[in-house]
């Protein structure tokens, strides 16, 4: 008889694909899923009976900014108590690596949006080589996959961000990229939309994506605009995509502020158009607000804004930015300025456009959450099990199989992770055991750090990582190399 270290009985097993649940026993054995069976004759050192509970592939949160707090609180807690299983980081231009800041960085605050990853001090890593091991090394609960981010080089070798690189500038990111590409990054990601980046031109990210190709590797993009250029912006990010023959992932698809409302059947059509000639796909987060860092262009008294933190004001956390102003006499805008650096939430998404994009087929589940913030958008604990309980079964925006499948097989397909996102036999044990009847979000934007419910256990590369005991105090994830796969 077979032994095995795990045996998941009786599961409704969702495997990622996007078929339907069949009940089944799955085995696990050094850190792989050995054996799939309808009913296994074999033993293992541990064994559940889970009647009742689904079983998934572990969730891949396709775009994060975790790239500092793998290191730093490696604990996860955030998205291993919601299913996840693997990150995604260096999204929207910025990555703790490959960073080198200048002198008169080190004291301050890294620039926007880097600060969005911690303060100075947590950029240690002059090569993506560095990083990697400083991953390795902190052995964070979930696996780690890493992009590099565009600003973030502009930043190693550009005096000023407000101009576009010129071509020495343009060579020395491109070594920078090459070296994170050969150290195992799985892509370029750019945040053409903030101040810093903005002045890039497309010509700029296309000498850079142009190394992307023969590496596997992918583009990301937190695209020039989302509001009425957003069409224009789509159009760029498929350019650089078409030309460079690299597969494309728009960041955190939406159609941004009041006067964009109602526009995701037109930017869904220009999106399914380009696909019909090139790889893209798209993340999503089931939320109808963003956030980032505070940005004066956003500031309309129309929207409800919520000051996350504040340098110079941190008794502003989790205050209304309508309400600060009043308190101080000035205009929203002028309180904005005032409260600089800052980060908000923007209630500027209309629920029926993030619905729209979050059902699509191309779309995939992205978390976006931001761990540094000391009031965080409720994202950041809730997405996985908000999509599941709330858009899934209570609101049947999809099935709970195409739920899945977009934060499982889908992004590891897109994202070119091997061996990860299916329940499978021979493919790591990454694995998620719930229960469909209750998981849900319990974060909210009033109290936004509470862990999810109805999630039974967790486990990374076969090792269980959390219960609803909670953490287990054991992390086995793993820092992934971009591997290349023959297609
Ligand atoms: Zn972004
Ligand atoms: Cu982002």
């Amino acid at each position: 008889m077979l032994a095995c270290d795990l045996i998941v009985r009786r599961a409704h097993v969702v495997d990622g694909t996007g078929r339907d649940p069949e009940q089944l026993d799955v085995a696990v054995s050094n850190g792989r899923i050995a054996t799939i069976a309808t009913s296994l004759n074999a033993s293992a050192r541990t064994e559940i009976d889970a009647e009742g509970l689904t079983l998934a592939p572990g969730f891949i949160d396709t775009h994060t900014h975790d790239d500092t707090s793998v290191i730093e609180a490696p604990e996860m807690l955030p998205k291993i108590s919601q299913g996840v299983t693997t990150v995604i980081v260096g999204n929207c231009g910025i990555s703790a690596a490959p960073v080198r800041l200048k002198p008169e960085q080190q004291n301050s605050t890294p620039p926007d949006p880097m600060n969005l990853l911690g303060g100075a001090e947590l950029f240690r890593y002059p090569t993506f080589r560095a990083y990697a091991e400083a991953v390795s090394a902190s052995k964070p609960a979930v696996n780690v996959a890493a992009l590099v981010g565009h600003t973030a080089l502009r930043n190693n070798h550009m005096d000023r961000l407000d101009r576009e690189a010129n071509p020495s500038e343009i060579a020395s990111m491109r070594a920078d990229l090459q070296e994170a590409l050969d150290a195992g990054a799985i892509g370029l990601s750019t945040g053409l939309a903030y101040y810093n980046a903005n002045a890039a031109s497309s010509n700029e990210v296309l000498q850079l994506a142009a190394l992307l190709a023969s590496a596997q590797a992918v583009y990301t993009t937190h695209m020039r605009t989302e509001t009425e250029a957003i069409l224009d912006a789509m159009h760029e990010a498929f350019e650089v995509g078409s030309k460079s023959r690299v597969p494309v992932i728009v960041s955190h698809l939406k159609c941004a502020g009041i006067d964009n409302w109602g526009r995701a059947e037109e930017v869904l059509h220009t999106l399914d158009t380009a696909r019909t000639y090139q790889t893209i796909a798209c993340d999503c987060y089931p939320y109808a607000a963003g956030s980032s860092t505070l940005d004066l262009k956003q500031v309309d008294p129309r929207v409800e804004i919520t000051i996350t933190w504040s340098t110079p004001h941190p008794e502003a956390s989790g205050q209304s930015l309508a309400q600060i102003a009043e308190a101080w006499s000035l205009t929203q805008f002028e309180a904005a300025r005032k409260l600089q650096p800052a980060g908000a939430i923007y209630h500027s998404i209309s629920e029926i456009d993030m619905r729209r994009i979050l059902a699509h087929p191309a779309t995939m589940i992205g978390s976006d959450g931001l761990p540094h913030d000391p009031h965080p958008h409720p994202r950041l604990w809730g997405t996985f099990p908000r999509v599941l309980g709330r858009y899934a079964r209570e609101e049947k925006l999809f099935s709970l199989p195409q739920a899945i499948h977009k934060m499982t097989g889908l992004p590891a397909q897109r994202f070119h992770l091997k061996e990860r996102g299916q329940v499978r036999e021979g493919f790591h044990a990454d694995l998620v055991l719930f229960n469909p009847e209750t998981i849900l979000d319990t974060a909210t934007f009033t109290d936004p750090i509470r862990p999810s419910q109805g999630i039974h256990s967790v486990w990374v590369n076969g090792t269980l990582g959390y219960t609803v005991a909670g953490a287990t105090g054991t992390r086995a994830g793993r820092f992934l190399a971009r591997s290349i796969t023959a297609s």
